[in-house]
């Protein structure tokens, strides 16, 4: 009898989003549908480091991108909210200037392992 009962853990707990290499070094990108609320997700790699968060914006509940997978201002060093502004930082996603100061993204717990991302 095959025993997959860590296969299907690892199932629940890992769930497959990407390949690293689909997410380059200053560069963003969103996922629909991937949180048990409905909203999507987005990453972000800034100095070699992943960042991943919720794709629902503090202050009124929105995806954050106003164009597929462009999640950051035009100096590509905070994350702009496109419906009223809000900008977050990346490494906290907490929110500096705009209608929603000092809340925060959700951040999603996620992990690098050979080459690939899975979140959990
Ligand atoms: S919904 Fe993001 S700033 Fe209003």
């Amino acid at each position: 009898m095959k025993d997959n009962t860590n296969q299907q853990y690892e199932k629940t707990v890992n769930q497959f989003l990407t390949k690293s290499t689909e997410i380059k070094e200053g560069e963003s990108k969103g996922w629909a549908d991937k949180t048990d609320c409905g909203a999507g997700i987005f990453a972000i790699r800034k100095q070699g480091k992943l960042f991943v968060y919720r794709n629902q914006c503090p202050h009124r509940g929105l995806p954050l991108e106003w164009i597929e997978n462009q999640f950051l201002d035009s100096s590509g060093e905070l994350i702009q909210c496109s419906s009223h502004g809000a900008l977050f930082t990346i490494e906290q996603g907490r929110c500096i200037a705009g209608p929603c100061v000092g809340q925060t993204l959700t951040p999603i717990e996620h992990e690098e392992r050979d080459g690939f991302i899975f979140i959990k």
